[in-house]
């Protein structure tokens, strides 16, 4: 991959910075739940990556499950409005849930999963996110494990996407502004 990619402007998280605070989550994951199974529930797409890498650094008796939402509305702005495309395939009644996420802004796409998730009664529901952006909350959501806060910019790649694009860059950056403009 050509780095500096053409498109980004800046970096803001360099690989190895994602990478050894994952294995920093991974270790107080492993702490907290020491002698529970957990069943980590990957939000995708955009959580594929930062799920991947974070689950080889819990060592529990993990169960892996996938959840595919989409926001409604434009591109870099959250609706809140979520349409599930591909709900869960076992059932989390009384089992330790923790959801992994790639984002928090506003915090309603969250909150969302949150009441829909509670409503199916697990033992416990902590929330993982690799990224946050506080001052972008809108609602007051627990972010159990933040990897990282960010500035309220527009960040892509290592699973955040612009219009799908840029998920596999391994950093995460802010776009140029050409970007932006050559996909209106
Ligand atoms: P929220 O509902 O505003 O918290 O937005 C949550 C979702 O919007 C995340 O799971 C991402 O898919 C997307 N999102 C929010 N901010 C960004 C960003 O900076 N880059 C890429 N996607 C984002």
């Amino acid at each position: 991959m050509m780095f500096p990619h053409p498109d980004i402007e800046r970096v803001l998280i360099s690989t190895d910075e994602i990478q050894s605070r994952i294995a920093e989550l991974g270790r107080q994951i492993t702490a907290d739940y020491r002698g529970e199974t957990v069943v980590l529930v990957c939000i995708l797409k955009g959580a594929f990556l930062f799920m991947a890498d974070l689950c080889r650094h819990i060592d529990l008796p993990v169960n892996t499950e996938f959840m595919a939402i989409s926001s409604y509305g434009h591109a870099t702005k959250s609706s809140g409005v979520v349409r599930i495309l591909k709900d869960l395939n076992e059932s989390i009644e009384d089992r330790n849930v923790l959801i992994v996420e790639d984002i928090v802004d506003t915090g309603l796409t969250l909150s969302y999963l949150i009441d829909l998730l509670s409503a199916r009664h697990p033992k416990s529901m902590k929330v993982c996110s690799l990224c946050s952006k506080p001052q972008c909350h809108k609602r007051v959501v627990k972010v159990d494990y933040c990897g990282f806060e960010l500035p309220s910019e527009f960040a892509v790649g290592y699973g955040l996407d612009f219009k799908d694009y840029y998920r596999n860059l391994p950093f995460i950056g802010v776009l140029k502004p050409s970007a932006y403009e050559q996909e209106e």
